[in-house]
């Protein structure tokens, strides 16, 4: 029986290969999960009452883009967030959630070749993995952008070569970026849209983890497209509930971009999507009208930023995350200080190096652990003080 070649090189996914390193060893504590970014706050108290309200949608089929009311609700947060006017209709998509669209959105729109050849499809590295996935799913290459100190944690996309560009079709952006925390200015986002007009590729703005930040919120790659002036029908931003409103389970997100873009986005999904039920939808509707729950979700993850600059003050390579919940903490070997943490203390965390692509040091992931801030306060510091004192000492 033959299977197709396009994925059989996938390295083992992160989580199956966590559990190969630790789960043969004991754990040296009371087990506490920092790896998977699984947000744990609580989700606004009103979602059980809607989906109980809505109840009888589970009834019907549900509309496969979104109901006019979500879509409505969608574009008015995106006009309050980024000051951008889109048409409901036409330039939004409601998704179940964000990866299901980011992997989409490839076999929607990158283009079977680019000047007569195999398109290249960026991606920052390390990662998050569905992009690479898509990218191999239209037959593109996959080419990987080191996003690491050196280049502020996001790829370096103006200092590649002309021919690159050329031959790029899609670049996958993530901002604030997963694992790093690392925030896209005006400046960056204006230079790859502009980027993007001139050797003419499309961006894919996976901005899932907007909403949580410190400081000023982060800019939107919708907001350099008004500024740049460069083609709409170049940017697809994705957008998520999971993190915004603590609901992972709800699996709603949204696409937004050119109209030609989310037009074709909705037909490929009329054949292939699986829409999210009404009663959802409801709840995705509200949950995008209110910013109240939003704004105390922030403060909780504020307290435990503050929690970690204050455990590893004085830890040489700490850099408190700009954005998103996760720390990136420099480590001689990430999966050593995994597999060290979990035996002498029983906290879990995911070397950098299964987010990443390349061997030994030449993943940019290898020096790294990603520990995600998502469990309660006390659990928080009761895990970043072990992870301070096993890997760092008390200093
Ligand atoms: C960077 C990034 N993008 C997209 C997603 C997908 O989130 P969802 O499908 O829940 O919207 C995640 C989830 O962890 C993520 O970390």
């Amino acid at each position: 029986m033959d299977f197709p070649e396009r994925f059989s090189n996938l390295p083992e996914y992160a989580f199956p290969r966590l559990r190969a390193l630790l789960d043969a060893h004991q754990p040296g504590g009371e087990v506490l999960h920092m790896s998977i970014g699984e947000p744990k706050h609580p989700f606004p108290w009103w979602v059980s009452e809607v989906i109980a309200g809505h109840a009888g949608g589970f009834g019907n089929y549900p509309p496969n883009e979104g109901t006019p009311e979500l879509l409505s609700a969608i574009a008015g947060w995106i006009a309050r967030r980024y000051g951008a006017a889109l048409d409901p209709e036409r330039q939004v998509i409601a998704l179940n959630g964000t990866r299901e669209g980011l992997f989409n959105a490839c076999l929607a729109l990158c283009p079977e070749t680019k000047g007569g050849m195999r398109p290249k499809v960026l991606i920052p590295n390390p990662f998050y993995q569905v992009y690479t996935v898509a990218a191999q799913a239209v037959g593109a290459e996959p080419v990987y952008l080191p996003a690491t100190g050196a280049t502020g944690f996001l790829p370096d996309i103006a200092g590649l070569p002309s021919e690159t560009l050329d031959a790029t079709a899609v670049v996958y952006l993530c901002s604030p970026s997963n694992p790093q925390g690392a925030v896209a200015s005006h400046h960056y986002w204006s230079e790859v849209m502009a980027l993007a007009e001139k050797h003419d590729f499309r961006v894919f703005a996976d901005e899932c983890y907007s909403e949580i930040y410190r400081g000023a919120p982060p800019p939107g790659a919708l907001e350099a497209v008004a500024e740049t002036g460069c083609d709409p029908e170049r940017l697809v931003v994705f957008h998520s509930l999971s993190k915004r409103s603590n609901l992972p389970g709800l699996r709603s997100g949204f696409a937004a971009g050119g109209p030609e873009t989310i037009a074709r986005m909705k037909q490929l999904r009329n054949y292939s999507g699986a829409p999210l039920p009404l009663p959802l939808q409801r709840v995705a509707e509200r949950a995008w009208a209110d910013e109240a729950h939003v704004e105390a979700n922030r403060a909780l993850y504020g307290e435990k930023f503050e929690m970690a600059d204050e455990i590893f003050a004085g830890v040489p390579g700490y850099r408190g995350p700009e954005a998103g919940f996760f720390l990136w903490l420099p480590v001689a070997d990430g999966e050593a200080a995994t597999l060290k943490l979990w035996q002498e203390t029983g906290v879990r965390v995911l070397p950098g190096a299964y987010l990443g692509r390349g061997a030994g040091a030449a993943n940019p992931g290898h020096g790294y652990i990603r520990v995600a801030l998502v469990a309660p306060a006390d659990e928080t510091r009761r895990g970043l003080t072990a992870i301070r004192r096993t890997l760092y000492g008390t200093g």
